[in-house]
């Protein structure tokens, strides 16, 4: 039997201790920190994505703005409106939700966010910056992994971690945070890699994060292994309400009896994401506030 990691109940206990501190803020006269969040086009889970960002910001009180945009918008038109964030004193930080239109440029859409407002962790600087101690904002999903592991006191140092998916937002900077701060041995896979289960089996720890429900199952993983489920998938299902059931990458039923650790979906992972989302923006508003140790040039 395994231990569910509580990503919940970790992001739940983050949130009150940012709200406590927001309450402190604002009883001293200062304003709450300020997210804001730019979605472009009705994409279903990225509407869910956003709602959920928005409503954590409720919860520990910070302000919030939703910028929406036609999914027929330009490219220029969102670069002039990340400009405009840029210069907002009233905002602290902000995200754009992806995936984008296919007629825009994630990358080039990147490269104008200014990286101290960059609470994604997703731009050129916050990314060169992962393995170093100062950097500005660590990638927010990676970083929720490194907590729920901290919290649980799952040593990584020296361990043999698998992460499946070589994604920008997630795969490659998780190998990073493990290699570099996290000393352990990495070994990155992903759909071009022959043979997946040769490695995920001799994986101490797995991190998954493909997007493709069942990709590991029991076979592929090994007694003890510390299972770390990033994926989130929508698979049809008539006793809901939605009509679909969440799922992740893995095969849950049949590896958590082999899993010395685990994290579910919904539940595990996702809420972190968002708790990351919310410490960063925090950091961002102490840094413009003159609180806290400046973020790095
Ligand atoms: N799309 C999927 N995950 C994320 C995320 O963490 N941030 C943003 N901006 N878009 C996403």
């Amino acid at each position: 039997m395994a231990t569910l990691i509580d990503g919940k109940k970790i992001s739940n206990d983050i949130e009150m201790e940012l709200a406590e501190e927001v309450r402190e803020l604002v009883s001293r006269g200062l304003r709450p920190p300020h997210l804001a969040a730019v979605l472009v086009g009705d994409d279903g889970p990225s509407r869910t994505y956003v709602r959920n960002k928005i409503r954590a910001c409720e919860t520990v009180g910070y302000k919030s703005s939703l910028i929406k945009f036609a999914a027929d918008v330009t490219e220029a038109r969102l670069v002039e409106e990340i400009e405009r964030l840029n210069k907002d004193d009233e905002i602290d930080g902000y995200i754009v939700q992806l995936p984008l239109p296919e007629h825009i440029s994630v990358e080039r859409i990147t490269d104008h966010i200014n990286h101290r407002k960059d609470v994604d962790g997703f731009t050129p600087t916050n990314f060169g910056k992962i393995d170093q101690e100062h950097h500005s904002h660590l990638p927010a999903t990676p970083m929720g992994v490194m907590e729920l592991l901290k919290r649980y006191a799952i040593q990584t140092k020296g361990k043999h971690c698998v992460v499946v998916g070589k994604s920008h937002i997630v795969g490659m900077p998780m190998g990073i945070l493990l290699a570099g701060p996290g000393d352990a041995t990495v070994t990155i896979c992903h759909i071009f890699t022959q043979e997946l289960a040769r490695y995920t089996r001799m994986a101490d720890i797995l991190v998954v994060a493909v997007g493709k429900p069942n990709l590991i199952t029991a076979d592929m993983v090994k007694e003890g292994v510390v299972v770390i489920d990033v994926g989130i998938n929508r698979v049809p299902d008539d006793t809901k309400k939605s009509g679909y059931a969440l799922r992740g990458d893995v095969d849950f039923e049949a590896i958590e009896p082999k899993a010395s650790f685990i994290t579910p979906v919904p539940g595990g992972v996702g809420p972190m994401t968002i708790a990351s989302l919310i410490m960063n923006t925090m950091a961002a508003y102490k840094a413009r506030q003159g609180l806290a140790e400046s973020l790095t040039e």
